[in-house]
């Protein structure tokens, strides 16, 4: 973006794919870390001269406009935090979108609704696709890729809008690839993971992958109980991926043989029933040992036992990932887990990073100071798909 910026700007229509994905309870927005993330690029643009078309995806809408998935609050947002009126079209390339892009002045900034409105931007059809691109590429002169989160996505807005257009990476995807590459080129060790999060098919290319490059993996969230009933443990009424226990038995020898230290809980925090998020009336957790949790049980938290090994596996590495929280930290009963880890990296003196999502939100819910980490990602699938080697679409088409 810098060259762009020499280049000049000025009086150019600039896109800015976003990554504005934040969520939202009713049209409240409850962590705008997304938004704020890509003000740098925003303003840089804007104070530059360039009239400012964002565009974002929120949510999985079904290819069709969907009035609880407008980016209307995230404009809103935007815009206050920018401290100058953001227009808003109503909808991505038609008579709205053409005609707030057309009345933008120089170093004004508009966003256009969510991308996921038009069918052509997930389509798995190139031809789809790339139709859907042509018009996106219709508002603008310029394209600036800058939604971290969404460059796993091969979208139009993130993959073929760039192909027809003169590109840059703004800010956001410049710090955020230059923070992953440290984790994948030379890391420094002790070199410790923490993974939580619900499934663990989610996370089994990214074990896979680490198994040949960290000194620690911790394991914690609804995913640690396939592993404890893949060492033959009774987890109850635990989330349990049955499927996946062959996969995983596999990990637990590799990481064996190879000297990888792979940690699980000792103990966790159960109830009977699944707590209620909404009311947040006390759930009553019990303690019982990873090893043995009661056929009526699940297991919702990592108990305060694994705290302290966790934290005392994270204290002395000199690079720490952490994805996934570690238990329903929604829920105040069962949030120890999730705060313990998050602690850890707090008080680390090593590098610690944040990877996206769950992790990313939980950090700010939970009331840390986001500047105690050394990085916290805005993309979770992105983050995880990066440290797996994959190509990301969205980096890739950046990168001529
Ligand atoms: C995310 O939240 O990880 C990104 O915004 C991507 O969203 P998606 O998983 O719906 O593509």
């Amino acid at each position: 973006i810098d060259e762009l910026l020499t280049e000049g700007v000025a009086g150019k229509r600039v896109f800015v794919r976003a990554d504005l994905n934040v969520p939202l309870d009713g049209t409240r927005i409850t962590d705008d870390g997304r938004i704020r993330a890509v003000l740098p690029t925003v303003k840089a643009l804007a104070d530059a001269g360039a009239r400012v078309v964002v565009a974002s995806h929120l949510g999985r809408p079904k290819g069709a406009p969907d009035p609880d998935f407008s980016l209307a609050p995230a404009a809103a947002r935007l815009g206050e935090l920018l401290g100058s009126d953001v227009a808003f079209a109503t909808d991505t390339v038609g008579e709205s979108a053409r005609s707030v892009v057309a009345g933008l002045a120089d170093g004004q900034v508009a966003v256009i609704e969510n991308l996921r409105f038009n069918a052509g931007e997930t389509s798995k059809d190139d031809a789809e696709r790339g139709a859907f691109a042509d018009r996106l590429a219709a508002l603008a002169d310029v394209y600036v890729g800058d939604g971290f989160g969404a460059v796993h996505r091969k979208h139009a807005s993130v993959y073929d809008l760039p192909a027809r257009l003169p590109h840059a990476a703004g800010y956001l995807i410049a710090g955020e690839v230059a923070v992953l590459k440290k984790l994948t080129e030379d890391v420094k060790r002790p070199y410790a993971v923490a993974l939580g999060g619900a499934k663990v098919s989610d996370k089994l290319a990214v074990i896979d992958q680490l198994l040949g490059r960290a000194d620690r993996i911790l394991i914690g969230g609804g995913m640690a109980y396939t592993f404890l009933k893949a060492q033959g443990y009774e987890v109850g009424k635990s989330l349990l991926q049955e499927d996946q226990i062959p996969a995983v038995q596999e990990y637990i020898e590799r990481a064996e043989k190879t000297g990888v230290e792979l940690v699980l809980p000792v103990d966790a925090l159960t109830a009977t029933e699944f707590p209620d998020l909404k009311t947040k009336a006390p759930a009553n957790p019990t303690t019982v040992a990873a090893d043995a949790i009661p056929a009526d049980q699940m297991g919702l938290d990592i108990g305060p036992e694994s705290c302290k090994l966790y934290a005392s596996k994270l204290a002395d590495a000199a690079t720490v990932f952490w994805n996934g929280p570690m238990g329903v930290f929604e829920h105040p009963d069962y949030a120890e887990g999730t705060k313990a880890v998050a602690q850890a990296l707090v008080e680390s003196k090593g590098f610690t990073v944040v990877g996206g999502g769950d992790s990313a939100a939980a950090v700010r819910i939970l009331g840390f100071d986001e500047t105690a980490f050394g990085h916290i990602s805005t993309g979770g699938g992105a983050s995880l798909e990066y440290l797996e080697g994959k190509t990301l679409p969205g980096l890739a088409a950046l990168e001529d």
